[in-house]
């Protein structure tokens, strides 16, 4: 890092301060925001806060593995990269450097639909698994072909985000009418001329590109259509209660994302955490589930694994990280959090993050 000491990042959290400085005002409202009065994005921090640890002494923790796997492939920690769109906005590597980094530390990056490089781009830069998300445009002509490029690239998984029929009302994107800076597109959308935001939108100009190109009709139908048109795992993700889980796994799932989309869809949501419980108790152990939204410390880690999740995802974070140095800061971001990690489980007695149980938790 070509940081000087003062300012040395310690946590993922002194890496958003330090990638204010560095971007854009418009760039680094998108980035940041949550929707409407920003209730869910606190909470997703703060529910973690109110989840207290209960560590087991005198376990022997000289040795420690944070080895495992999502989907029957290998992480060298239970932390995967979530999809974020428009990673060019926060470096001119954007996505290629973030998979990249995300190779070089052994884990798993998701691709954003919303990618200012493209699928194959990405592809070619990648040493590690790659899940493709996807989201469902009106014309499913244009939506399959998405998913065969993700499968031709040698995409392992795609995960199809289903909270965002209608994009949540992110406040400060709206007074900076939020648009992409010149040279940058929806770069997988190159081919079907749906690459630009509409020019004419009052607020928000991914607001308005959404509006009018996403499948607001996206129903449990379309699970079984993406579900029939590809034998790659799917994943499901924004799943908030027990019962669309389930309905999600009577549909041939292979996995679940517990998310609310950081904060930016619905406000008012319970924390992602505050849910995973009884998502776990309802899905039972037939498909594996992820969880993303505000984890920032090792120990956020352990509760979600401790809940039942298999890895947990990071969606800002990567952003900062890349923001600050490209690859390099995507790799500090990753190396930050695998300390934490470390740490927290030598001071729990947890030699093996496959390990971690349930009575982890205070209760
Ligand atoms: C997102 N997220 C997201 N999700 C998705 O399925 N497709 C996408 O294109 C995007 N784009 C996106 C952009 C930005 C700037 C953010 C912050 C988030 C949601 C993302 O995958 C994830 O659910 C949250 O970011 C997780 O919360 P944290 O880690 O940011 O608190
Ligand atoms: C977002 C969309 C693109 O959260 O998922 O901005």
């Amino acid at each position: 890092m070509t940081v000087t000491p003062d300012v040395m990042p310690v946590n993922l959290l002194d890496l958003q301060q330090l990638a204010q400085e560095r971007l854009a005002k418009q760039a680094f409202d998108y980035y940041v925001s949550g929707a409407n009065d920003e209730i869910t994005l606190r909470e997703n921090r703060e529910a973690f806060s109110r989840i207290f640890l209960s560590p087991k002494m005198l376990v022997d923790v000289s040795a420690r593995s944070l080895s495992t796997t999502a989907l029957g492939q290998p992480l060298s920690m239970p932390v995967m990269i979530a999809p974020t769109a428009f990673q060019r906005m926060a470096h001119p590597d954007g996505e290629v450097a973030t998979v990249r980094a995300a190779g070089k530390a052994g884990t798993a990056m998701t691709l954003s639909t919303l990618s200012t490089s493209s699928i194959e781009e990405v592809l070619e830069a990648a040493t590690g698994p790659v899940w493709f998300q996807l989201y469902v445009y009106k014309d499913r002509g244009i939506t399959a072909s998405l998913v065969r490029r993700a499968e031709a690239a040698g995409c392992k998984a795609i995960v199809l985000t289903v909270d965002s029929p209608m994009l949540g009302r992110r406040e400060a994107d709206v007074k900076n009418r939020f648009h992409l800076p010149d040279g940058l597109s929806v770069k997988n959308l190159m081919q079907s001329a749906m690459d630009e935001f509409p020019t004419d939108a009052a607020g928000s100009g991914l607001a308005a590109y959404i509006a009018s190109l996403y499948e607001t009709a996206l129903t449990w139908k379309d699970v079984e259509w993406l579900r029939s048109i590809t034998d790659l795992p799917v994943l499901v993700k924004g799943i908030m209660r027990p019962d669309d889980a389930l309905m999600a796994v009577q549909r041939g799932v292979n996995g679940i994302v517990v998310s609310n989309h950081g904060g930016r869809q619905l406000d008012t949501v319970s924390a992602t955490i505050t849910v995973l419980p009884r998502i776990v108790e309802a899905v039972n152990g037939n498909v594996e589930v992820f969880i993303d939204g505000g984890i920032r410390r090792g120990t956020d880690v352990l509760k979600a694994l401790a809940y039942g999740a298999r890895a947990v995802m990071l969606g800002r974070p990567i952003i900062w990280g890349l923001a600050l140095e490209g690859d390099a800061g995507v790799g500090l971001a990753l190396e930050l959090l695998r300390t934490e990690i470390d740490l927290a489980m030598a001071l729990s007695g947890i030699p093996d993050v496959q390990h971690v149980s349930r009575d982890l938790i205070y209760s």
